[in-house]
């Protein structure tokens, strides 16, 4: 047995989703720097689900499940209530709301292809309506029902603030949107693919999809990254800081790739949205600092910022709470979920490696009695 520790290097499906290719990344072979220019988020959805872009009727129909399939159960909304909610992840909450909205859709367990797509759109639509009303709830505030004509983006936004959402806020959120999407078979959908694999179902698939996005090494580095700007504080402070982790082999978080080491193509794009929104809202310093970080991990440690770097400094100019960065990473990434989802789905097999043994020796049972 050869143990790839980690996996490195281990191709363990075909997909026909997305690939990284000499540090590319395409979905259905567009480039994610041509869809980030010209497509919009709910475009990006059809791509994925039906590895085509959609035509204007087919991305009206789209548009059109997804706002009338945004609200969710109120025994989800009530079940905030009861949450411990001053020490609550939102991440926390956002995998048992959608575990829950389970047990409220008679389809939950139904495994053909047409039940299984109205899933997808509930669930697309509802993850986003989950974040903000817990985002609100636990101010103190009433969740704000969907509007059905704004864009998704647009919508998300106005479902956390309960105010008109600025157009340079929802032209950043939607682009965001897009190069989150989907990334091949990244931690969490391998996850959402072994848990199907079983047969299981959708809702369980994402469940553990959540779950796996949360931790700092994958989703999580986000809010991480936003916590070390907090406490760097400003661009004077840089310097030390860095270095002082360097010297204690700490990792900084939103550098590094399994996959790139040439550069994450998202980063790019986060960057410039970073640079514009931290200018526009007069908090320069957040986009100073980033850019100190980066000459000095790449300098010293070789390590490109990745997608959870700049998107950081993205989200706090868009005024929201820092812990609802990954919570807005997985809004997005469900789209990718799904999409693997189906296509397991398609051509199933139970995903089931093995492990090299490194315990003891065979062993005779002692009554515990006679154990030391
Ligand atoms: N800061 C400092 N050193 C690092 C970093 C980092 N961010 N990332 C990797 N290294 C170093 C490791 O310490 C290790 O050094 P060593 O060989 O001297 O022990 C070497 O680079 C290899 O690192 P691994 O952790 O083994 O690389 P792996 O491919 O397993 O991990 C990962 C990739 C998890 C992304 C890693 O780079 C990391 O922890 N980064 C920080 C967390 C982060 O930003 N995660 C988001 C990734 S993107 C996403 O999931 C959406």
């Amino acid at each position: 047995m050869t143990v790839t520790r980690g996996l490195e290097g281990v191709v363990a499906a075909t997909s026909s989703v997305s690939s990284i290719i000499n540090d590319t990344l395409t979905y259905v072979g567009y480039n994610i720097d041509d869809l980030t220019e010209n497509a919009s988020f709910e475009e990006v959805i059809y791509l994925l689900w039906h590895r085509k872009l959609p035509t204007a009727p087919q991305l009206d129909q789209l548009k059109q499940q997804l706002s009338s399939s945004a609200q969710l159960p109120h025994e989800v909304l009530d079940g905030f209530k009861t949450y411990p909610i001053d020490r609550v992840h939102p991440m926390a909450a956002l995998r048992t709301a959608v575990s829950q909205l389970a047990l409220y859709d008679s389809e939950a367990d139904k495994m053909d292809p047409e039940a299984n797509y109205h899933k997808a759109i509930r669930l697309q639509a509802q993850i986003p309506t989950i974040v903000a009303a817990f985002a609100r709830i636990r101010k103190g505030l009433e969740p704000v029902p969907p509007r059905e004509e704004l864009s998704f983006a647009a919508n998300f936004l106005y479902m956390l603030s309960g105010k008109e959402p600025d157009p340079i806020a929802i032209e950043a959120m939607d682009k965001a949107l897009i190069l989150h999407a989907d990334h091949e078979l990244n931690a969490s959908t391998f996850t959402a693919r072994v848990c199907v694999a079983t047969l299981s179902d959708i809702y369980s698939g994402i469940t553990a999809a959540i779950g796996a996005l949360k931790g700092p090494l994958h989703g999580g580095a986000n809010e991480a990254v936003m916590k070390m700007l907090m406490e760097i504080g400003t661009p004077n402070n840089v310097e030390t800081y860095i270095r002082e982790k360097l010297i204690k082999k700490e990792k900084i978080m939103g550098f590094g790739h399994r996959v790139y080491k040439n550069g994450d193509p998202r980063a790019k794009h986060l960057k410039e949205m970073s640079l514009k929104l931290t200018t526009l809202t007069g908090q320069p310093q957040y986009y100073d600092m980033s850019i100190k970080i980066e000459k000095i991990v790449t300098g010293e440690k070789k390590l490109p910022p990745n997608v959870d770097f700049y998107s950081a400094s993205v989200y706090h100019s868009l005024g929201i709470d820092h812990d609802l960065f990954t919570p807005i990473f997985a809004i997005s990434r469900v789209s990718g979920w799904l999409a693997h989802i189906l296509e397991q789905y398609e051509n199933n097999r139970l995903i089931r490696p093995r492990a090299e043994y490194t315990g003891p020796g065979m062993q005779e049972y002692v009554s515990i009695e006679r154990r030391a």
